[in-house]
């Protein structure tokens, strides 16, 4: 569905990308303090009313992060993905690589986790034992090693595996052999780092056949690794509808997962890797569009109320070709709607495509109106 060879010439857009720095503080007006006599006791200065930042409103309100009563809750807390940086067929390919630096600036900036992307695959042997590059692999501990010192809860996702879709039972062992590698490699890391078997399964990898490659993965991370938390999201590329026939292994640390993208014709126009391209122009915020934001969390509860599961929104997010004010629209209105219901998101994405920082600063005009659940 996404057109790969495209990609580059999307990611250069980012160099167009404003700045949204809110740094800027207002300079009190000195008071006088020159008098004849001097006076014992200062005048206290009396504290500024702060200007409210103007900010847009939303029909719903944040509650407390739902519990799971089957399989695990994810703390996810406020959450970004760091897309198209390790999940390029190399780092850099797809813009800037990712800087030691990013991790203390996404903590600092009131996020609790970030999901990284990353192409394993294109870094592993294509025949048994299917080894998994060792300086890749040492890039990715490093990476992780440094989000999880700042103090972020990291999740490890497979991304761009798009074989896994084509011919599933062809890549079987492959799969279940790089998730025993970086089980293994991740094995001593603090339980507040989450494996995520796979991306968007599409194509032939559907909710009939998606059990049949994890359930082997998952038995492969358990040898090393009896109680980290693993996500898995279902077909059709983990799309809101797919929760309807998800099926979870027998495991009490599994977490399921979905994306949220709709509606696509404002989220990806312009969106050169999908075929066919939305066309531009089309706006987000409508009655019709807030009704089906509603619907589709019906789809979630339902969800939840059938399987005891709670799942969390893996991706969501609007491409930066679109107007800002838009694209805060967009994200504030799905983070509220989700955290409404008591279900976490995660939003897509960092530097690169989708991007909420700029060339140094936040685009805050955006995610200053990213929201999550009361709890975390
Ligand atoms: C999926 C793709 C990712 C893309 C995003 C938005 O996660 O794997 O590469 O940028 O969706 O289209």
């Amino acid at each position: 569905m996404r057109n790969e060879l495209l990609r580059p010439l999307a990611a250069l857009l980012l160099l167009t990308g404003c700045g949204g720095g809110s740094g800027t503080t207002s300079t009190p007006t000195p008071t006088s303090t020159a008098t004849a006599t001097p006076t014992p006791t200062p005048t206290p200065t009396p504290t500024p009313t702060p200007t409210p930042t103007p900010t847009q409103t939303f029909p719903y309100t944040p509650i407390a992060a739902l519990t799971a009563s089957v399989g695990s809750s994810l703390p996810l807390g406020k959450c970004i993905n760091m897309g198209n940086q390790l999940e390029a067929p190399n780092e850099g390919d797809w813009g800037r690589k990712i800087l030691d630096s990013d991790f203390p600036f996404i903590k600092s900036g009131g996020f609790d986790t970030v999901r990284i992307p990353i192409r394993f695959s294109g870094h592993a042997g294509s025949t048994s034992p299917y080894t998994i590059d060792s300086t890749f692999m040492t890039r990715v501990q490093h990476v992780v090693s440094t989000a999880n010192n700042a103090g972020l809860n990291v999740i490890i996702d497979m991304h761009a595996y798009s074989e896994m879709s084509t011919d599933p039972a062809g890549q079987l062992d492959r799969f279940v052999a790089m998730w025993q590698q970086i089980g293994a490699a991740f094995a001593s890391y603090p339980s507040n780092v989450w494996f995520e078997l796979l991306n968007e399964p599409t194509g032939s990898l559907t909710n009939s056949n998606l059990l049949d490659v994890y359930e082997p993965a998952l038995a492969a991370i358990r040898t090393t690794n009896p109680s980290r938390l693993v996500i898995m999201g279902g077909g059709t590329t983990s799309n809101i509808s797919s929760l309807a026939t998800l099926k979870m292994p027998n495991d009490p640390y599994v977490v399921p997962t979905f994306h949220y993208y709709d509606p696509m014709e404002f989220t990806h126009q312009g969106a050169t890797w999908i075929t066919p391209t939305p066309p531009l122009g089309t706006t987000f915020g409508s009655d019709t569009d807030y009704a089906n934001l509603s619907a589709d969390l019906a789809l979630v509860t339902d969800y939840y109320t059938r399987t005891g599961r709670v799942p969390f929104v893996g991706e969501y997010g609007a491409y930066e070709i679109i107007d800002t004010d838009q694209r805060a629209t967009y994200y504030g209105a799905v983070s509220h709607a989700f955290a409404s219901i008591g279900i976490q998101s995660c939003a897509w994405s960092y530097v690169n495509t989708f991007q909420l920082r700029g060339s140094s600063d936040w685009i805050t005009q955006i995610t200053d109106l990213i929201t999550t659940t009361t709890t975390k």
